[in-house]
């Protein structure tokens, strides 16, 4: 640990997803290529950001704001984690560019796409980083199925991609002012997990990210979306289906997305789309004889399955990667670039345009 390059973080948050990310930044690593430093916290209440010291670094020292702002104004810290409800993440991450911050953003890391290129336009003004926080993207699986579609192509062009996210929540049951429930904090499953079944449909892409035709449909209950169903229709003839619903809940272990090609499938698998553990290749053989043997004989095919340990809670890849580039002096990610998320998030953008999800303010 000793030679290895520190960043210092400014953690926005004691909430969930903070937890987990902190958690993962103090991990003790033999393969780390960074010393992670949490330099500060800033929070609501102060309590409770000494129970989430005791909690989550307990070894580390950080100094702990009942202001946000503080976190972006104090001089030791590098980089700024913003795990605040995604309607504030606009709002928050442009106050820590202001004050001259680089960023790492939680997804889905705006509204939608113009406050996306809002804060891309501040951050290339003032000269600092900034990241959507989109972890699967950073996960060794990921970018493994990634070489295995398009540079060693093992099941030939890609012609279709299957992926869903269902997580059952009663909202109902929820306080109003729950992110869940509160339409004002963002609330609707689009947002919140559909952008995995999406992640997972842009593994097909290689570098063009081509915005593709979409036909889409969302349902509503007390005016928070519950469900999206999305088909995506690329100009290649490739077809992606996406689905994220609230209202069921999901395998686990399970497969979550399938990826045809021209010579075979692949499926993956684990307990959520946003921690997936395992695929499967599916390669086509030879002449498979006859149609329904094509159809449906497995001996057709020969499957190798590739398992991926779970590290921590899966944050030390995207952790490691943003430190590194913040520390080469990079001002988008190496893997999430701006371009990337503002693709995205237009594409969720017409989805919620022709599923009739509107938030306050838009
Ligand atoms: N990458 C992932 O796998 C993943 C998983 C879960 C969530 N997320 C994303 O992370 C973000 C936060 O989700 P979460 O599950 O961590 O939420 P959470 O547990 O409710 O925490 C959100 C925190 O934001 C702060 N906050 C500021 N204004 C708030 C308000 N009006 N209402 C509620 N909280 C407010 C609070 O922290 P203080 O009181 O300390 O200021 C609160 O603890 C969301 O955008 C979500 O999409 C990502």
């Amino acid at each position: 640990m000793a030679n290895l390059p520190t960043i210092r973080w400014g953690i926005i948050t004691t909430g969930l997803i903070s937890s987990w990310f902190v958690d993962d930044l103090v991990l003790d690593r033999p393969d780390a290529k960074v010393k992670h430093i949490i330099q500060s916290i800033g929070t609501s209440n102060l309590e409770k950001g000494r129970k989430f010291v005791e909690q989550h670094c307990p070894n580390q020292n950080p100094q702990i704001y009942d202001s946000y702002d503080q976190v972006y104004n104090d001089a030791e810290v590098d980089i700024v984690y913003i795990g605040t409800p995604h309607a504030y993440h606009c709002r928050d991450s442009m106050q820590a560019i202001a004050a001259g911050k680089n960023v790492l953003c939680e997804k889905a890391f705006a509204m939608n796409a113009k406050q996306a290129r809002e804060v891309f336009e501040a951050a290339k003004k003032k000269n600092v980083y900034v990241a959507e926080a989109m972890w699967l993207r950073h996960r060794p699986l990921y970018r493994k199925l990634q070489e295995l579609l398009h540079q060693d192509k093992v099941i030939g062009d890609v012609t279709r991609v299957f992926a869903d996210f269902a997580s059952e929540i009663d909202i109902s049951s929820l306080p109003p002012t729950s992110r869940y429930r509160d339409l004002a904090l963002g609330a609707g499953s689009l947002l919140d997990i559909g952008v995995y079944p999406l992640t997972w449909l842009a593994v097909a892409d290689e570098k063009d990210m081509e915005m593709p035709r979409i036909v889409a449909s969302q349902s509503h209950e007390e005016g928070i979306e519950v469900t999206t169903s999305a088909i995506l229709q690329y100009s290649s003839g490739r077809m992606g289906i996406a689905s994220s619903t609230t209202k069921t809940k999901g395998s686990p272990g399970r497969i979550f997305a399938v990826i045809h090609g021209t010579k075979g499938h692949i499926e993956v698998s684990g307990d959520t789309p946003s921690i997936p553990e395992s695929f499967t290749v599916w390669a086509r053989q030879t002449d498979p004889g006859s149609p329904e043997k094509a159809l449906f004989d497995k001996e057709q095919y020969e499957s190798k399955t590739y398992e991926f340990p779970k590290v921590g809670r899966g944050f030390v890849w995207e952790a490691d990667n943003t430190a590194l580039d913040v520390l080469e002096g990079r001002k988008e990610s190496s893997i999430v670039p701006w371009a990337m998320t503002v693709h995205m998030m237009e594409i969720m953008d017409e989805i919620r345009r022709q599923g009739g999800t509107v938030y306050p303010g838009e």
